[in-house]
């Protein structure tokens, strides 16, 4: 059996997440029992949600044990299998930590997919048409339900999770508005993802700076939202709200290293009838069929082109992940092992 590399949370973070909290080690991969199959990892999927994990506080899900595996979405080949329904060179998604390899239980529910490469890359299964895609799509269709005309605005509208969106909703016929951070970011969101415009927010770095720049983009008002990052950008869009408007709040990574997030006038949620929902995507596990099949089609026709920062070799894991949670990946962030 081949020797595996592996990154384990070391230790928990105080304050700022860093590449010190993590620990790179090698171990023999075991035999496999009947019903197990070897995973070699092609992909390890870099998420914000993470650093909530890194955390021994109370939140919607287990934090990650000190001394173990950093858990994570993979995608990779099976290499030796001793379930019936896996062979070798089976393509997978699954749930196999930040490691070369996984021994999966492949019997058990949730634990591995087989996924189809034949229109659709093998890392987009981590990224458009995986987890991130369907948070995109529950937001947008479940929570904010935009009609035809409507005008639907984004944080981090370049990502895993915004470029999405901005598929999904010029399907369903919104006026798009992104946010994002530099004049690169924006320029893709609206010449690739089809966004009908892009704010930078470095350019508008105060609420009323911001606040004028959506009353710019939304001249008809914003009727959703999805929050992705929380602070002052979330002040302004509050002030550009239409009646009836709804909140997908999904993150808030401005937030995600302890920092404070003051709401400068909570009010208007009152004053605007608004409706907010906060969620979480793996709760909704009746919609991904849905979600996928949709997100399947636009990135097999080429109507969602989304983009990767590849990171390469597992050692690389930390320093990319870290740089996820400061803005430094250009859309979905992955690790590249093979
Ligand atoms: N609720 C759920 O079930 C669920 C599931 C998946 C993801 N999420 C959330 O969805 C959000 C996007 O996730 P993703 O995977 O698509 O990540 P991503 O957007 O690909 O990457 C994170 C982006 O956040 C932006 N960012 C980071 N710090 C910021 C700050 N202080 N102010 C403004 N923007 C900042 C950066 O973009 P810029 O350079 O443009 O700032 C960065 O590229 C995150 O908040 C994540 O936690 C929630």
């Amino acid at each position: 059996m081949p020797t595996n590399r592996q990154i384990l949370l070391d230790n928990r973070p105080v304050g700022e997440a860093t590449a010190a909290n993590f620990k790179l080690v090698s171990n023999d991969t075991p035999a496999l029992a009947d019903g197990q199959v070897l995973v070699r990892h092609h992909y390890l999927s870099l998420d914000p949600y993470m650093r909530g994990r890194m955390n021994d506080s109370k939140s919607y899900a287990a934090s990650q044990p000190v001394g173990e595996v950093f858990q994570g979405g993979t995608v990779g080949e099976v290499v030796e299998s001793r379930h019936p329904k896996y062979a070798a060179g089976d393509k997978v998604a699954g749930f196999g930590g930040w490691q070369e390899y996984s021994v999966v239980d492949a019997g058990q529910p949730g634990m591995l997919k087989k996924v189809d490469t034949t229109h659709v890359p093998l890392s987009h299964y981590l990224g458009a048409v995986g987890m991130p895609g369907v948070t995109a799509w529950y937001g947008l269709v479940k929570i904010i339900a935009p009609k035809e005309g409507e005008t639907v605005v984004i944080t981090a509208a370049s990502g895993a999770v915004g470029s999405a969106f901005g598929a999904l909703a010029k399907a369903r016929g919104c006026r798009a508005i992104g946010i994002a951070g530099g004049a690169d970011k924006c320029k893709y969101v609206t010449e690739e993802l089809g966004f009908d415009a892009c704010i930078d927010y470095r350019q508008h770095p105060d609420v009323k700076s911001m606040s004028k720049a959506l009353k710019e983009a939304c001249p008809k008002g914003i009727d959703g939202y999805f929050e992705n990052v929380g602070g002052y950008i979330l002040d302004a869009v509050l002030l550009r709200l239409n009646a009836f408007a709804r909140i997908a709040l999904c993150g808030m990574i401005a937030g995600y290293d302890g920092q404070p997030l003051p709401l400068a006038n909570p009010a208007l949620l009152l004053v605007n009838r608004v409706k907010l929902e906060g969620f979480i995507v793996s709760e909704h596990m009746e919609v991904w069929p849905e979600a996928l099949k949709e997100l399947g089609a636009l990135v097999g026709s080429g109507k969602l082109r989304p983009r990767e920062s590849i990171a390469q070799g597992i050692e690389s894991a930390p320093e990319a992940f870290l740089g996820l949670l400061k803005g430094r990946n250009f859309g979905k962030q992955l690790v590249k092992l093979v």
